[in-house]
C-alpha cells in the first residue's frame, strides 16, 4: 500500500504559528506520528510540504504514477484552489482531506472547502490526531478495496 501525505503552505511553520490554533507540535512530529501509523501498517509513505500551489498540483498529478491513497491538508488552498481540487479529481485516487483545527468553527471563509466534494472524507479539528486519525481512516479504504 502506498500513500502520499501532502502538506500544504505555512504548514512548515507549525509548532510556532499559533500554537494556540494548530497546536505545538512541529510539522516532523506530526510526520513521525503517520510515519508510524504506515509502518505498522506496512504501507510505504512519502511526505511532501510546498507553500506553492503548482508545486502541490505536480505532487498530485505524480501521484497517478505510484500511490494508492492521497493524505492532504491543504491549508489555506483548501478554501479557494480549483486548481488542487482539479488535480485530486483527475488522478482519481482515494483521497482524505486533513485540518488540524477545526475550519467549521473559525472565520467564515474558513467555512467552505472546495476540496471536500472530491475526497473520500475530512477530518477536522483533532490537532495532530486528525492526520492519524485520517491516515486509520484512509489505510482502512483502501485495505477495503484490495491494496
Ligand atoms: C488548516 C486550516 C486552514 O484554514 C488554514 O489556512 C491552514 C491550516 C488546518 O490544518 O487547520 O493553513 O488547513
Amino acid at each position: 500500500m502506498k500513500i502520499l501525505l501532502i502538506h500544504g503552505p505555512n504548514l512548515n511553520l507549525l509548532g510556532k504559528r499559533e500554537p494556540g490554533i494548530y497546536g505545538s507540535k512541529d510539522l516532523e512530529e506530526i510526520n513521525a506520528q503517520v510515519r508510524l501509523l504506515a509502518e505498522e501498517n506496512e504501507a510505504e509513505l512519502k511526505i511532501v510540504q510546498s507553500n506553492s500551489e503548482g508545486a502541490l498540483v505536480d505532487a498530485i498529478q505524480d501521484a497517478a504514477r505510484w500511490a494508492d491513497g492521497i493524505l492532504i491538508n491543504p491549508g489555506a488552498y483548501s478554501h479557494y484552489s480549483y486548481a488542487i481540487r482539479d488535480a485530486l479529481s483527475a488522478v482519481g485516487l482515494p483521497a482524505v482531506e486533513v485540518h488540524l483545527s477545526n475550519i467549521f468553527a473559525r472565520e467564515e471563509f474558513r467555512h467552505l472547502s472546495v476540496i471536500s466534494p472530491v475526497v473520500e472524507g475530512t477530518v477536522a479539528g483533532l490537532g495532530w490526531r486528525s492526520y492519524t486519525c485520517a491516515m486509520e481512516g484512509l489505510i482502512g479504504i483502501l485495505r477495503e478495496r484490495g491494496k
